[in-house]
C-alpha cells in the first residue's frame, strides 16, 4: 500500500497546469513493473492512491477488469471507448465514504462524461448531479438520476433550459450573474414556482489549472464577482420568486493541490457569515468540482484527502456540503481503444497512424495535454520512437508525441485516463462516425453506445430544392 498524500504542495504558477502542456518537468512515476510481462503496470484508480487496478495486464494482455480489450475490439471494432464499471463506483464510493459523517450530496459533473450508462450506474449509487444544459437535464432524467439531487450551472442559461428544469424541479440553480437572476424571476413567476437558489462566487483565487479550464480567476467570464456577492445577495433576497438556499463556486480542473481549493472554501465561508448577519441563511455550500486525477506523474490529493480538507476547513458548521466532481469520478475509469493502422518509418521520425482521431479525443490537440498508450499486447524486441496520429487532415491530429512503442501493423493500443471529456468532447470532423461507447463489469462486456454510421450523420441534412 502506498501512502496517500497528505502534505499540501505548491500550485502550478499560472498557466502551467499539471497534466497539460510540454512545459510540466518530469517528476516521480508511479508504475510498476508487472511480474508476469514485464511491462509497466498501471493503478489507474482516479487518485493519487494505489486502489484495486482496473486496467492491467493479464497473462501479456491489457484487460479492462477481467476482459481482454483484444476481445471488445474483436465484438465492437474500433475506435471504442471501454469504461470499467467497478473504476466508476469505486471513485465514487471513495467520495460517499470520506463525506459520510457529513451531510453532503454528491453531483456528478455529467459534461465530464454524458453516458446515459454513466449516469445510470451513478444514479443507482445515490448520486447527485451537476448539469449545464437542458440537454444534459434529459440525460440525467432518462437515465434515472433524480432532479431533485440536480443542480444547474453555467453563464449561458436559456429561458427553455429554465424553464424545463423548474417543471423538472431541480435542486438548484447555480446562477452567474444579475441579469440571469432578473430572468429567473421572471420565468419563476411565470410558472408560479419559486426558483432555488445558489450565487455561483468567483473567489478569485488560482487553481493552478491550464488557462482553458481555470475559472476561478477575477478575469474568467465565470460567477459573480466576491465583492458583488453580498449585494446581489439582497437584491435576491427581495425578488418574489427565488428562494436562496446555497452558495456555489467552482474553481477550476485538474487541480493536483487541495490548499486553492481550501481558500476559495475559506472566502465562500467569509460570505456565509456575512449573509447570516443579515439573516440571508444558505443551507448548502457547493464546492464544485475540480479534482485533478493521474495522467502521468501527477500527484493529486486522494479524494479521501481531498475531502477530508474540506471537512476540516467546515468545522461544525450544519450546512451540507455538495461537491461537483466529474473527471476525478470517470477519468481513470475510461480508456480508448484504437488500432495501429500503418506505421511510417522516416529519417527523422516515425509515425504510427491509429483508426482513433483527435475528432475521438481532442485534449492531446486541445491542450497539449498528455495521455499514456499502452499496447494491448506487448511485443518482444526492441521499440521506436513513435509520433501517435490519427486519420486527420491535420498537424494538430495527434495522441502523443515521441512514445517508445514496440509497435506492429494491426497492434492494438489503449489510450489511458480517457474517460472525462473524451466522448463528450468528440466530433464528426472529417465526417468520421463517433466511436461506439462499452463498458465492462467484471467479466462482461456491453455495448452503452453504438458506433455511429455515415448514414446517420448525414440523415438531418438536405440539398437545396
Ligand atoms: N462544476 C462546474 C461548474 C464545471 O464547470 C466543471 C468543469 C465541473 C464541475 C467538473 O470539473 P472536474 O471535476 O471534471 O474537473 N475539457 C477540459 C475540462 C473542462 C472542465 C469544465 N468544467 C478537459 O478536458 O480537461
Amino acid at each position: 500500500m502506498r501512502p496517500e498524500r497528505t502534505a499540501l504542495s505548491v500550485a502550478a504558477p499560472r498557466g502551467q497546469a499539471a497534466g497539460y502542456g510540454r512545459t510540466r518537468p518530469r517528476s516521480r512515476s508511479c508504475s510498476r513493473t508487472c511480474s508476469q510481462c514485464a511491462v509497466r503496470r498501471y493503478e489507474y484508480s482516479g487518485c493519487a492512491s494505489f486502489q484495486v487496478s482496473y486496467f492491467a495486464y493479464r497473462d501479456r494482455q491489457l484487460c479492462a477488469e477481467s476482459v481482454p480489450l483484444a476481445r471488445v475490439a474483436e465484438t465492437f471494432g474500433t475506435p471504442c471507448y471501454v469504461y470499467s464499471r467497478a473504476a466508476l463506483e469505486s471513485a465514487y464510493h471513495a467520495y460517499d465514504q470520506a463525506l459520510v459523517r457529513r451531510d453532503h450530496l454528491i453531483c456528478y459533473a455529467v459534461k465530464a462524461n454524458s453516458s446515459l450508462a454513466v449516469i445510470n450506474v451513478l444514479a443507482q449509487l445515490g448520486s447527485g448531479f451537476d448539469i449545464v444544459s437542458g440537454g444534459e437535464l434529459e440525460r440525467v432524467v432518462r437515465a434515472g438520476g433524480d432532479p431533485r439531487k440536480t443542480v444547474f450551472s453555467g453563464v449561458g442559461k436559456s429561458t427553455a433550459e429554465m424553464r424545463a428544469a423548474l417543471a423538472a424541479g431541480i435542486l438548484c440553480f447555480n446562477v452567474e450573474s444579475e441579469s440571469e437572476l432578473k430572468r429567473l424571476d421572471h420565468v419563476a413567476g411565470e410558472l408560479g414556482k419559486p426558483a432555488p437558489v445558489s450565487l455561483r462566487v468567483n473567489p478569485d483565487v488560482d487553481a493552478g489549472s491550464h488557462p482553458y479550464i481555470a475559472t476561478g480567476l477575477k478575469e474568467s467570464k465565470f460567477g459573480v464577482a466576491f465583492e458583488d456577492a453580498l449585494p446581489l445577495y439582497r437584491s435576491a433576497a427581495a425578488m418574489a420568486n427565488l428562494r436562496i438556499i446555497g452558495i456555489d463556486c467552482h474553481i477550476g480542473a485538474q487541480i493536483t493541490d487541495v490548499s486553492p481549493v481550501i481558500a476559495a472554501l475559506q472566502k465562500l465561508l467569509l460570505l456565509v457569515d456575512r449573509l447570516a448577519a443579515e439573516h440571508i441563511n444558505v443551507t448548502q455550500i457547493d464546492i464544485g468540482g475540480g479534482l485533478g486525477i493521474r495522467y502521468r506523474d501527477e500527484m493529486p490529493p486522494s479524494i479521501a484527502v481531498f475531502s477530508q480538507a474540506l471537512i476540516a476547513c467546515l468545522g461544525d458548521r450544519k450546512q451540507r456540503l455538495l461537491l461537483e466532481p466529474g473527471r476525478s469520478l470517470v477519468g481513470n475509469a475510461g480508456i480508448l481503444l484504437a488500432r495501429v493502422e500503418y506505421l511510417k518509418h522516416g529519417t527523422h521520425r516515425n509515425f504510427a497512424v491509429l483508426d482513433a482521431a483527435m475528432n475521438d479525443l481532442i485534449r492531446p490537440a486541445l491542450y497539449d495535454a498528455w495521455h499514456d498508450i499502452q499496447p494491448v499486447k506487448p511485443r518482444q524486441g526492441l521499440a521506436r520512437r513513435y509520433d501517435v496520429v490519427g486519420p486527420i487532415c491535420e498537424s494538430g491530429d495527434f495522441l502523443g508525441h515521441d512514445r517508445e512503442l514496440n509497435l506492429a501493423e494491426g497492434d492494438l493500443v489503449a489510450i489511458m485516463s480517457s474517460g472525462a471529456y473524451g466522448m463528450t468532447m468528440s466530433s464528426n470532423y472529417n465526417t468520421r462516425p463517433r466511436a461506439a461507447e462499452v463498458m465492462v463489469s467484471e467479466s462482461e462486456m456491453h455495448l452503452i453506445r453504438e458506433r455511429e454510421s455515415v448514414a446517420q450523420l448525414l440523415a438531418p441534412e438536405c440539398l437545396l430544392p
